[in-house]
């Protein structure tokens, strides 16, 4: 088995995307993008949502595309990488398990060390593009599936300290921006719309006001949404007036959290950090905040590739090649306080 890797291809083909990244891991633990190739399918849009066989089978027939592009983007030979890094859940299964036996049998024909990667993992360490990153500090993740508020008081621990009680933010950008016949994904049609609209022309009630967790709620919002919609509000004013909303319950509850946890570095990732509104919002709380490099946000092969260079910074165990896909797997390892 070859030592001290320096190139590492991350997979990641947990939904709809096919994504492959190189990361380069320089002495010292500092990483660098080398390559972040993504493959959006687009097959599902005529049925309004993911077809889980259907993504399975567009992720064996991109794949090697995918990962010759990566490689060619980073100007590497396939002998050339050190370690290869895989997401193993949560997930679809089915695409899980494309990425996942594709990255063993890779790092099995290189012999090099192949790491299991939890995509959330992955989401998070997609900020270690733009900035050193060294616990402890918290971590929102808001993306299309999930919303969840993590401490990481030291590396590789994570305390769940907050979570949706219903809707992931994504998903609410998703079903508003549907509503008001803004299109797919809805996260950037929503943000586009937005800056054309009043955000005070439809009354959104932040949601779970004066609350002592640190909780998030959409649904609220989609059914406020879903009102003004059918009383005719426009589509940018819904836009602006949700996004606002929005931003507004994540900044806060999560500056509550940074406090309540005495955490001065706040990452945000996952599709949701893409937003403007969001990051500017952020910008202005004090915290130091880190974002994912441009294209790191959303799903993507280079985020897997980062997490496996920091558990080999971490000096943790390559996994073994009977590691399973999962579609259920929570990241938290420690609970929280009570
Ligand atoms: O991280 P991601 O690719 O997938 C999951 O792991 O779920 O996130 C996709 C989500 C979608 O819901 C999309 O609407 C949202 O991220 N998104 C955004 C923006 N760009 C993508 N939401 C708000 N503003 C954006 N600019
Ligand atoms: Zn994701």
């Amino acid at each position: 088995m070859k030592t001290a890797p320096k190139r590492i291809l991350g997979i990641d083909t947990s939904c709809d995307d096919t994504g492959v990244g190189v990361v380069e891991l320089l002495p010292g633990g500092h990483v660098r993008v080398l390559a972040n190739r993504v493959w959006s399918q687009t097959v599902h849009a005529q049925y309004g949502g993911v077809m889980p066989e259907l993504a399975s089978r567009e992720h064996v027939e991109r794949i090697d595309q995918i990962m010759g592009d990566a490689l060619a983007d980073a100007g590497l030979k396939v002998s050339d990488l050190s370690a290869v890094a895989a997401t193993s859940g949560p997930g679809l299964v089915g695409a899980l398990l494309v990425g996942l036996m594709y990255g063993k049998g890779l790092a099995q024909a290189l012999d090099v060390p192949f790491y299991a990667a939890h995509h959330l993992e992955g989401h998070i360490f997609a900020a270690a593009s733009e900035a050193e990153l060294h616990a402890p500090y918290l971590a929102l993740v808001v993306s299309g599936g999930h919303t969840h508020l993590f401490d990481v008081p030291q590396e590789g621990e994570y305390v769940l300290v907050g979570a949706t009680r219903d809707d992931a933010a994504g998903e609410a950008f998703d079903k508003i921006a549907r509503l008001a016949g803004l299109g797919y994904p809805g996260g950037p049609a929503i943000s586009e719309a937005a800056q054309r609209g009043n955000p005070d022309a439809v009354p959104f009630k932040e949601p779970l006001q004066g609350q002592k967790g640190f909780e998030f709620s959409f649904s609220g919002l989609k059914t406020a949404a879903l009102l003004a919609h059918k009383a005719g509000a426009t589509p940018e004013d819904l836009a602006a007036g949700f996004e606002r909303a929005a931003v507004r319950t994540l900044v806060k509850t999560t500056v509550r959290a940074a406090q309540a946890c005495g955490r001065e570095t706040v990452v945000v990732s996952g599709g949701v950090a893409a937003n403007r509104a969001l990051r500017e919002a952020f910008a202005q709380t004090g915290l130091r905040v880190v974002f994912p490099g441009k294209g790191l946000n959303t799903d993507n092969g280079a985020m897997i590739a980062l997490a496996g260079a920091a558990a080999i910074t971490a000096g943790r165990a390559p996994s073994t090649l009977d590691a399973g896909a999962t579609a259920y797997a929570p990241l938290a390892n420690t609970p929280a306080a009570s």
